[in-house]
């Protein structure tokens, strides 16, 4: 078990080990886009991952070269469907979209 805070609310949300950060999301409340339902293809639930890079999968083809389609993407920038928590350390998080 591990945590994921939520930036820029500062929302601390339990994690167990094997939800995608989306998942974690959706369980504390916090909706974010995901048009693809978490087939890494759309896009959409991408987040920063501001602290605990070891706290979660690595990325996979997948998921990297649909990052390289996106606008303002940074070396933090992870798609919340696939980055999976591996309940190792404590995860920050920083929603990217307006209105959060
Ligand atoms: S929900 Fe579509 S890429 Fe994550």
């Amino acid at each position: 078990m591990s945590t994921v805070t939520v930036m820029p609310s500062g929302t601390v949300i339990e994690a167990s080990e094997g939800m995608s950060l989306l998942d974690v999301l959706r369980s504390g409340n916090i909706e974010i886009p995901h048009k693809c339902e978490g087939n890494a293809s759309c896009g959409s639930c991408h987040i920063s991952l501001v602290e605990g890079r070891k706290g979660v999968s690595k990325i996979a083809r997948e998921e990297n070269e649909k990052l390289d389609t996106i606008v303002g993407v940074g070396s933090k920038s992870r798609l919340a469907c696939q980055a999976k928590v591996l309940g190792t350390e404590n995860i920050k998080v920083e929603l990217l979209d307006a209105g959060f």
